[in-house]
């Protein structure tokens, strides 16, 4: 018998992720920010670069995430910045089966 994928770990139901903003979940003891645009889940750090303000609670628009704190906005497909590009929060794969959401964890998270 095959041993589980340690590396996929399960943080929500999709039906469970709000329409215009984030999710947080906790998975590999980060908590990370959930969000769900155009039918497909996406999964970045939750707290925000600049001073750690919580993503999940941000507003989105589109693609981009804007932070509650002081408006940073951060593309949650790749984690950047698009104002400044070379400026990111960690980025997950996520992968939806059955309604249910795994993030990747072992992959190494595009960072800052
Ligand atoms: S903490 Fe996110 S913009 Fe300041």
């Amino acid at each position: 018998m095959a041993e589980p994928d340690k590396r996929r770990v399960w943080v929500a139901e999709e039906s469970d992720l709000p329409a215009e903003s984030g999710l947080a979940v906790t998975a590999g003891g980060r908590t990370i920010a959930l969000f769900k645009v155009e039918g497909r889940c996406y999964a970045i750090d939750n707290a925000c670069p600049h001073r750690g303000g919580p993503l999940a609670e941000g507003d989105l628009e589109g693609h981009v995430v804007h932070c509650p704190w002081h408006g940073w906005t951060w593309d949650v497909r790749t984690g950047t910045n698009p104002r400044q590009p070379a400026s990111k929060v960690a980025c997950f794969p996520v992968t939806v089966e059955d309604g249910s959401v795994f993030i990747d964890m072992e992959s190494d998270p595009v960072t800052g």
